[in-house]
């Protein structure tokens, strides 16, 4: 196996950020620093360490959280701000969140140590769908639903089509519902600004099949190995 695969399956960092790593000198195999990219290590004798830690093989855990507003999606914040991984308690394992949430929008996040998994599931190619629910400022008209449909150029280009519908007026704002399968950045709040109606508020509602069903705010469950693989081969089947 390579040794970047090894160090993502052990939830060390995704394959991308292991090679990095490698390349950065901060990984042993048998007590050498190897740097060379392609290097193969049989899992079952080699000892590997990164910053001088052994690293064990790790089992691969899949969690979905109701991320609540006001945390960041990251492992570690510099600023100090909550981050989602310290909503999930009493495991042990370094878990990433899959892709991320904005740190005011609530919702759905995957959380795992499974970079492979990740990679699956963030890949733009996979189109892995998303549903979110946005609260927008005025009341967007028939247009701009049509324009968010149809996609939207935004300073990293055009937007793919997405499914939009308005689920209601609140006041003078609107509650639209939006299914995109890219993933790139704050792309929703970009999306409904450039027809000039920013987002008030965003929550993911789902992420492929799963839902928020059965979760409050901060709450997580484990993904059911059933779930797990039906998520991948969404992905494969592509
Ligand atoms: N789009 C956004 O603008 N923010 C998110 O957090 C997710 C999607």
């Amino acid at each position: 196996m390579r040794l970047a695969k090894f160090l993502a399956d052990a939830g060390i960092a995704s394959r991308r950020k292991a090679e990095k790593l490698i390349d950065e000198g901060r990984v042993k195999v048998n007590g050498i620093k190897v740097i060379e990219q392609g290097y193969k290590i049989d899992s079952n004798i080699d000892k590997v360490e990164f910053d001088n830690q052994v690293v064990q093989k790790e089992e691969k855990k899949y969690i979905v959280l109701y991320k609540p507003g006001g945390y960041i999606s990251s492992v570690y914040d510099p600023q100090g701000r909550p981050t989602v991984r310290e909503l999930v308690t009493g495991i042990n394992l370094r878990l990433y969140p899959v892709g991320r949430l904005d740190f005011d929008t609530e919702g759905i996040l995957l959380l795992t140590n499974d970079g492979d998994f990740t990679n699956l599931m963030i890949h733009p190619r996979y189109e892995i769908k998303k549903k979110y629910e946005a609260l927008v400022e005025g009341h967007a008209e028939k247009a701009d639903i049509d324009n968010l449909r149809k996609g939207i150029m935004l300073d990293d280009g055009m937007t793919a089509p997405a499914n939009v519908q308005i689920i209601k007026s609140i006041g003078n704002n609107m509650l639209l519902g939006m299914e995109i399968h890219e993933g790139r950045k704050r792309q929703v709040k970009r999306m409904c600004a450039a027809v000039n109606h920013p987002v008030i508020s965003l929550k993911r509602t789902a992420f492929a099949f799963l839902t928020l069903k059965g979760l409050s705010p901060g709450e997580y469950r484990y993904l059911t190995s059933r779930e797990v693989e039906e998520l991948k081969k969404l992905a494969i089947h592509r």
